[in-house]
């Protein structure tokens, strides 16, 4: 039997979400600007960062997904279109996805061919992937692509949550909002408050 949804995003998952958005527009342009900068301790400081940053975002992943296991989402807002519906779910499933492989694919890469890889200049954190460079080549043009791949859908999820808020003015970007009520109404304890009245 499928399990109930809930009313709202919890302050975990809205927080999990604007971080983890935050940190991945960063590394969008931290990436594109190492990979186009010349070489020099400028560039190796943003390398770090990069790997880095990229590390804990697959961790703080990893924690959204199973919090989205355990309590799930509230359902879209009502009244839009199947083919909406449809690109919604598609689109969150494919961020997800995007979210675990951009990260893991690039911490496999440098692994292989640039060991230790470290968090912040300081823990090791290198993963048991051998083969040297040419092995990472391969990976890290996969995780190039992948980048991009996740670049091009946020920018459409961005597109449509401003669609949802400015076009069709509905509770869908306010109810991602941290400290937002909308989306609570359905769980008033209707029955509750009748029997105080
Ligand atoms: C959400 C996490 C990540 C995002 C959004 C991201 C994004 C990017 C982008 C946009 C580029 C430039 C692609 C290009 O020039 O065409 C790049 C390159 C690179 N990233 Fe990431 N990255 C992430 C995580 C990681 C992690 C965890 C590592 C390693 C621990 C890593 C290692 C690299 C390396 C080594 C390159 C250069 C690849 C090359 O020279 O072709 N990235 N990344
Ligand atoms: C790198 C940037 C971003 C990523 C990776 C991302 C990822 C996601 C994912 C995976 C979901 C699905 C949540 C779930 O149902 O479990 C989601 C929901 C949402 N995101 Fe983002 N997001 C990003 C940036 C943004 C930005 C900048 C906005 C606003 C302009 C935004 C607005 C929303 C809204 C309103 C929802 C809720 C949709 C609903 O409840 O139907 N996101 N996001």
């Amino acid at each position: 039997m499928a399990r109930p949804r809930p009313a709202h995003y919890s302050g975990a998952q809205k927080a999990l979400h604007w971080t983890i958005a935050a940190l991945v527009l960063a590394m969008v342009g931290i990436g594109l600007t190492m990979t186009a900068i010349g070489e020099g301790a400028a560039r190796n400081a943003l390398y770090e960062i990069h790997k880095s940053i990229g590390v804990i975002v697959l961790s703080l992943t990893v924690v959204r997904l199973a919090l989205r296991w355990r309590r799930g989402a509230p359902p879209l807002v009502a009244g839009l279109p199947g083919w909406q519906r449809a690109a919604a779910h598609a689109s969150h499933l494919a961020l997800y996805a995007l979210l675990v492989a951009v990260p893991l694919v690039g911490w496999s890469g440098v692994s292989a061919c640039c060991p230790p890889v470290n968090l912040f200049w300081t823990v090791p954190v290198t993963l048991p992937v051998g083969g040297g460079i040419e092995a990472a080549k391969p990976i890290l043009a996969v995780h190039d692509v992948l980048a991009l791949s996740l670049a091009a859908v946020v920018a459409i999820h961005i597109a449509a949550a401003l669609h949802h808020h400015l076009g069709r003015r509905d509770e869908t970007l306010r109810r991602m909002l941290p400290g937002s009520a909308a989306g609570q109404r359905q769980e008033v304890d209707v029955p509750h408050r009748a029997g105080r009245a």
